[in-house]
């Protein structure tokens, strides 16, 4: 017996047919594949940041010498004075605008208000009231940094 023979016999009309298909109690026989995903997960699994980069490419040269900063995503990560690598939110927490990495005093500034964080992303100086978010950092190897959450 056909579909359409089988719902004649149900008694149903076309409209009731498609109040119930638009209901979703009936579905189409078609088989589509989902569509496969094309996103390149950089952060890890989930939405946990996790990432490592490689200070062997040139695009990441800037952390090989101490006072350096690059941006991943809505990440700062820097390389201290001291050597340190730190990773925080490139948010400020004021307004928003990007906060950039200060050799010359070792902290992190916000060009927009004259907001300051310390390197854990402590507010310093206002008008921010809120830290920055902290991440974690760890040598993988001496040209592999992992940025992570802890
Ligand atoms: S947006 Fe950064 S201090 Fe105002």
């Amino acid at each position: 017996m056909k579909r359409s023979e089988f719902i004649r016999n149900l008694g149903l009309s076309g409209g009731t047919i498609m109040a119930l298909y638009c209901m979703g109690t009936l579905t189409s026989c078609t088989t589509e594949e989902p569509s496969p995903s094309t996103t390149t997960p950089t952060t890890g699994t989930g939405s946990k940041v996790d990432f490592t980069i490689d200070l062997s490419l040139s695009a990441n040269k800037a952390l090989l010498t101490n006072g350096g900063f690059l941006y991943f995503d809505n990440i700062i990560v820097a390389r201290s004075m001291s050597g340190t690598f730190i990773a925080l939110s490139k948010v400020c927490t004021h307004q928003g605008t990007t906060v950039e990495y200060k050799a010359a005093t070792d902290d992190i500034y916000c060009s927009n208000h004259g907001s300051r964080y310390d390197l854990t992303g402590k507010v310093i100086q206002s008008p921010a009231q809120m830290p920055l978010t902290q991440y974690k950092t760890s040598l993988v190897s001496s040209l592999q940094v992992r940025v992570y959450e802890g």
